[in-house]
């Protein structure tokens, strides 16, 4: 089956307004130079309601086709059943994943994608969103994912504890509020914690430094 035959078993579904990511999660993977998308997984079959440029440039399906359906477009005859498994575990327990997969672009090419699928908590610690993140990786040359998870860790291991904390929570999750309750720090210190990290982990958005942190093996 190709992919395209595959992506008839994926229903688009329209995304009511109020179900769309408020502008704040949007901005998490808007300006990120990675694949991204955000799905939402009180709707049926937690289908994506937000992706980047990079994804509709990885992929080659444009934003009409990706809104309202779920991620499982990408992946066709040859996906590893088991890697589908790891995501879909992840997402059951609400715990961030990174897998390399085959999946499929548009025209059908296969690809290795370093897929991270991270959740996303509200203010209240209730799920809110999944993060995806895409990386195409080269199958035959040095592994890129190792070295983004060399490097990831040799960053990390230089930051101070407090910060590695906060890393921690906003790689499980965790935004901004729920951190400074679970440190017992005020959320503006959680505010400035967040953009020294941005800095020094030269992250240009939160979906980013999600990755990295998951990366590195927090
Ligand atoms: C936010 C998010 C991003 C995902 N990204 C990918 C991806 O890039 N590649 C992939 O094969 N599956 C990805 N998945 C998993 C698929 O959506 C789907 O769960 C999986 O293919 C299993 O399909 P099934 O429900 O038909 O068994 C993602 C899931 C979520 C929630």
């Amino acid at each position: 089956m190709t992919s395209e035959a595959e992506n008839n078993k994926t229903k688009q579904q329209s995304i009511p307004k109020a179900d769309m990511p408020k502008a704040s999660v949007e901005a998490l993977i808007k300006h990120s130079p990675i694949a991204s998308v955000i799905s939402n997984p009180r709707l049926t079959d937690n289908p994506i309601v937000a992706s980047n440029d990079a994804f509709c440039e990885l992929t080659g399906y444009d934003r009409d086709f990706i809104i309202g359906r779920n991620c499982r477009f990408l992946s066709g005859p040859a996906t590893e059943p088991w890697l589908t498994e790891e995501i879909r575990r992840g997402v059951r327990e609400r715990k961030p994943v990174l897998v390399e997969i085959l999946n499929y672009k548009k025209d059908g090419t296969p690809f290795q994608n370093a897929v991270l699928v991270a959740p996303l908590f509200d203010d209240d610690g209730e799920l809110e969103f999944f993060l995806g993140s895409q990386v195409e990786i080269d199958s035959d040359g040095p592994s890129l994912a190792k070295a983004r998870r060399m490097r990831a860790t040799e960053i990390v291991k230089d930051l101070s504890k407090r910060q590695r904390e906060v890393l921690k929570y906003i790689a499980k999750g965790l935004l901004n509020k729920q951190i400074a309750h679970e440190l017992d720090l005020s959320e503006r210190t959680i505010k400035m914690h967040r953009a020294i990290l941005m800095k020094r982990l030269e992250a240009p958005s939160a979906a980013d430094m999600v990755r990295l942190a998951v990366e590195a093996g927090m």
